[in-house]
């Protein structure tokens, strides 16, 4: 049996159900990770099958999304197939008001940052407790490749040093008592660093260091967001200048 929906799930499934307005038939559709993003597969999902979207396809952002994704009846194709996407899709773990994102919550991040920034344009669905006056307070994800981790860890805490935000830790992610490994076999930092005054700059210097492959700030993406409540209202909130 399952469980009843709490508050903060009613309130992911509204954004969800709402993106899918924003697919039109024949689109190609990037298909985000996490719960949030799981509801928006779902309608879409239904809609495929009632015969309203036809000759959509979705290109996903991780194994979980692909499995649920063809559990629903939503064509499949990969993003070098597809070549350029019309919309993709996505959860975040915090927006600001430009609609600067932190990603990577479910250790996707890499995945998709390439999916949404070969889309045309890129929906951010969330529940109201994503919003944030300042990004920060979510530990950032950083994706790092095996190699030399932890001196690539020790490298990225010293930059930290030049940064003003409010923690300077950075943990390992793991999985049970392993590193957690993204679906691209890399691991994942997190630095808690309570918040961040540039991230634009942080993002750029973490970029400088051979063995960050990627971070979880997403800047100048994500277009318009999403926000679902619990009682299926939603809001729309558009990024000055997109
Ligand atoms: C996965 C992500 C997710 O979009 C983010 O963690 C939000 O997840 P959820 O919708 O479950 O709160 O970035 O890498």
């Amino acid at each position: 049996m399952s469980r009843p929906l709490t508050p903060a799930d009613l309130a992911k499934q509204a954004a969800g159900r709402r993106a899918v307005d924003f697919v039109e038939p024949g689109m190609r559709v990037g298909l985000g990770t996490g719960s949030t993003a799981e509801w928006f597969v779902r309608a879409l999902g239904e809609k495929v099958r009632a015969g309203d979207l036809a000759r959509v396809v979705g290109v996903p952002t991780s194994i979980r999304t692909g499995k649920l994704a063809e559990a629903e009846g939503v064509k499949l194709t990969t993003l070098d197939e597809a070549g350029w996407l019309d919309l993709t899709v996505d959860g975040a773990d915090e927006i600001d008001p430009e609609l600067s994102l932190i990603k990577g919550g479910g250790g996707a991040l890499l995945q998709e940052k390439i999916v949404a920034t070969a889309s045309d344009r890129m929906i951010v669905i969330a529940d109201p407790s994503k919003q944030v006056q300042a990004l920060g307070a979510f530990p950032l994800p950083i994706e790092i490749v095996p190699f030399g981790w932890e001196t690539t860890k020790a490298i990225v805490e010293r930059l930290l040093t030049e940064f003003e935000v409010a923690g300077r830790r950075a943990t390992l992610r793991l999985d049970k008592d392993a590193p957690f490994l993204t679906d691209g076999g890399h691991m994942i930092l997190d630095l808690h660093l309570g918040r961040i005054e540039k991230p634009k700059a942080l993002a750029a210097r973490l970029l400088a260091v051979p063995g960050v492959v990627e971070t979880g700030l997403f800047i100048n993406i994500a277009d318009l967001a999403v926000i679902g409540h619990e009682d299926g209202e939603t809001e729309i909130v558009t990024r000055a200048g997109a």
